[in-house]
């Protein structure tokens, strides 16, 4: 494969500049202060993967993007509050994230949880704004966003990864199947059919891609903790094993991960077909195509 067929997707620098500007447009509205600038810092950098998947998703489904930019918004804010969250000590305990010392770190563990917490709601405020759609669009998007991101869907993958460490058993494999699947690919799923939910489309399909997306994703972010370069990825490595976490890489070891998320991202894009191959539909399903290959080959 080329070093161009794993590379990130050229529309992804456009909706990376405009998600950094909805962002800091949103954050600069609130109160300046501690909690305003702890949030602002947990929003900065990252490959916004997920608020990528909004605006394709929405341009695939015929969505404008100025309808699609609240909802990517909301996306990373959420993504930005589960990380500040995970990196708190009595989670995973990590001093670095995108590069930088995590925010409890920078500012204090109070600090940090709490702008957790307000970007969490800053986020359900997006999903309000009216640009997004009618009524009915932005409620149904509020509440496939809570169930995403709560006790059936986020929370509880990250409830059962940390339970995990302290498991005399460990996980089978179906077990850390359906813990990544909730701890990540809960809010990948809502970010990847949020485009169809706001046109009133099947959103089928899409979630079908996120699926398998999703556990590509989360593979690659197991197999980043075994071989990945701290400076390259911003983050620390080494933690998944040390704090004993059951992963796909721990279970099958590297070559069969690797295979797995490969597999993964084959069925990815197979389930793109209903919206034709790149060439009839345009960039917007290549696009998708190429951000799944790229997931599985970042370094970052
Ligand atoms: C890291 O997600 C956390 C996981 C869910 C594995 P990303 O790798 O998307 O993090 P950023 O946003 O690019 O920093
Ligand atoms: C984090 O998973 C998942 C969420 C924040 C929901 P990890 O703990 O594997 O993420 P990293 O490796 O710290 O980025
Ligand atoms: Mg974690
Ligand atoms: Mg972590
Ligand atoms: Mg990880």
């Amino acid at each position: 494969m080329s070093a161009l067929d794993t590379a990130m997707p050229a529309r992804m620098t456009e909706v990376r500049a405009a998600i950094k500007t909805g962002l800091e447009t949103a954050l600069a509205r609130l109160p300046a202060g501690e909690l305003r600038d702890a949030m602002e810092y947990g929003c900065v950098g990252g490959k916004r993967i997920r608020g990528f998947l909004v605006m394709e998703s929405a341009r695939l489904h015929g969505a404008e993007d100025a309808a699609a930019l609240p909802v990517a918004l909301a996306v990373e804010m959420l993504h930005a509050y589960s990380l500040i969250h995970d990196d708190l000590p009595a989670m995973d305990d990590d001093d670095l994230r995108r590069g930088m010392p995590t925010c409890h770190i920078q500012w204090s563990e109070a600090t940090a949880i709490l702008a957790g917490d307000a970007l969490q709601s800053l986020a359900f405020e997006q999903l309000t704004d009216p640009a997004v759609g009618d009524t009915e669009v932005r409620v149904t998007l509020v509440r496939r966003f809570a169930e995403a991101i709560g006790a059936r869907g986020m929370v509880w993958g990250q409830m059962q990864d940390i339970s995990a460490e302290q498991a005399v058993e460990p996980l089978d494999l179906n077990a850390v199947k359906s813990l990544q699947q909730a701890k990540t690919g809960a809010l990948i799923g809502f970010a990847a059919t949020a485009g169809a939910v706001m046109r009133g489309a099947d959103p089928a399909p899409m979630a079908e891609y996120a699926r398998n997306l999703g556990l590509a994703f989360q593979i690659a972010d197991d197999i980043l903790d075994v071989t990945g370069d701290e400076e390259t990825a911003g983050k620390r490595v080494g933690k998944d094993a040390a704090a004993g976490k059951a992963t796909f890489v721990s279970l099958l070891g590297l070559e069969e991960a690797r295979d797995k998320a490969a597999a993964m991202v084959r069925r990815a894009e197979l389930a793109l077909t209903p919206y034709g191959d790149g060439d009839q539909t345009g960039a917007a399903a290549e696009n998708l195509r190429q951000l799944a290959r790229f997931v599985i080959h970042r370094q970052t």
